[in-house]
């Protein structure tokens, strides 16, 4: 185990670690990039593969570049940035070609994201407090562990939401405010949460605290942050109070400002509150969304669409007016309500909302669409779902996903259940992630 050897890396899996082979065997490295010549030694065996650890690099790949982030070795949120952004495209689109070997698929060309720093708009930062000092923390997880790095400075994200989290740090303890401590499971403040409007500027934040109600100093704290950041539109508190590795709980109370922040996609503006799904880069989203538009416009005349899995109804509210009509349904009542005043605000009649299950409603509603969105959560759509789908579409589905693993297993459910798939059109929402975002186009006629 402790031998130390060389290999060279010859691709990236598809959770971000690069991959040797030594004497037949598959070896995992992380922290290395396809090209490099790297001195290893393994870590851990199993009987057809062994994961080793980076001793030193020998010969660089020409795809190596310096992280603009100093942080970016400690800290687990941009696995990949010590690769050029372009060979990072190129991965991601192998990543998807990996998961759908089987089927036998063009996968395209990865388009870029617009931004490739600050381009994420969702924080979610976990606190602590360290043990002797009881300083608090606040920063993203270090790999495979629930070890905080305190992080000061983070390049992927609006510069204002170090600001306010630099605020928090430095001032919870006045309020006498304690930072969450997991294996006790004691302390107030169990995480920091920014939702960040590119449009405005404006942000929202979100205390999560391991309590059921808000104490004299919360109120104080959070009010104080309020008055002293312009650009805080809005100041939460979400009551997080059980052992859980879910950051909020869908009990969620304004304290001052507004509940909710506006952004702008396909020239109309969403409002997105705290528990609400937004994408997270919203300049990639709208990349995404044109692509989508444009598919419909130039395969349908005023098309009835099946808005999926909708969130704030985003895809629906933005098709609505090359359709003739758009149903959206989402589980989670604070979306619909926020899709509810867009489509008032914007005078939109021809989309109908449901706050119910999927399933549920595929199982029950008596109508067709020519075309269905469908963006599930990570883990995919259960097959009772694609039933329903299939049931319901009458020409083409559209199938935009986040997990190009649980996207292949779909896809290969849909085609053997008949459905033709012709590409699929990765996007690059998660920069410096081995993330990758997904459009398939289904053919049902
Ligand atoms: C990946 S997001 C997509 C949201 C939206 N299409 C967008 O682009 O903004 C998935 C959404 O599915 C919702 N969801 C998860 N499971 C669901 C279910 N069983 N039925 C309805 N909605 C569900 C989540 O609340 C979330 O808003």
């Amino acid at each position: 185990m402790e031998q130390e050897f060389i290999v060279e890396i010859e691709e990236l899996s598809n959770l971000g670690a690069g991959i040797a082979k030594h004497e037949g065997k598959v070896i995992f490295v992380e922290n290395t990039c396809p090209g490099d010549r790297v001195k290893i030694k393994i870590t851990k065996q199993n009987k057809t593969y062994s994961f080793g650890q980076l001793v030193e690099i020998i010969n660089p790949s020409t795809h190596r570049v310096n992280p603009f982030c100093p942080m970016q070795k400690v800290c687990g949120a941009c696995q990949i940035q010590f690769i050029d952004y372009k060979e990072q495209l190129k991965i991601k689109q192998q990543i998807v070609k990996d998961y759908s070997r089987n089927l036998n698929l063009e996968v395209r060309e990865t388009v870029p994201s617009p931004e490739i720093k600050g381009y994420r708009h969702k924080i979610q930062y976990p606190v602590s407090e360290t043990k002797n000092s009881k300083r608090i923390i606040a920063g993203y997880y270090k790999p495979k562990s629930h070890e905080i790095v305190n992080i000061k400075y983070c390049p992927i994200q609006p510069e204002i939401c170090d600001e306010i989290i630099d605020y928090i740090r430095e001032n919870a303890p006045k309020y006498n405010i304690s930072g969450y401590r997991e294996k006790s499971h004691s302390g107030i403040l169990k995480h920091i949460v920014i939702r960040s409007s590119a449009e405005t500027g404006n942000n929202l934040l979100v205390m999560v605290i391991n309590d059921n109600k808000i104490s004299k100093q919360i109120k104080q704290f959070g009010e104080d942050i309020y008055n002293r950041f312009d650009k805080i539109s809005g100041v939460c508190v979400n009551f997080n109070n059980k052992k859980t590795n879910l950051i909020l709980s869908n009990k969620t109370q304004i304290l001052c400002g507004e509940d909710y922040i506006e952004e702008k996609l396909c020239g109309i503006t969403f409002k997105i509150g705290a528990n609400t799904f937004f994408q997270v880069n919203p300049k990639s989203a709208e990349n995404i969304f044109q692509y989508v538009k444009q598919y419909i416009k130039e395969n349908f005349e005023s098309p009835t669409i099946l808005d999926a899995y909708a969130g704030i109804a985003a895809f629906g509210i933005v098709m609505s007016n090359i359709s003739q009509k758009v149903v959206s349904v989402e589980e989670n009542q604070e979306s619909i309500s926020l899709a509810k005043e867009v489509l008032e605000l914007n005078k939109i009649h021809n989309v109908d909302l449901y706050a119910m299950d999927t399933a549920k409603y595929l199982e029950t509603t008596e109508q067709k669409f020519d075309v269905t969105i469908l963006d599930p959560p990570r883990k995919g759509c259960t097959q009772e779902s694609l039933d329903g789908v299939l049931k319901v579409t009458k020409s083409k589905i559209i199938y935009v996903s986040c997990n190009p693993q649980t996207l292949a297993r779909d896809l290969e459910y849909l085609i053997s259940k008949g459905g033709k798939v012709n590409f699929i059109q990765p996007f690059d929402m998660f920069c410096h992630t081995y993330h990758v975002e997904s459009v398939a186009v289904i053919d049902l006629e």
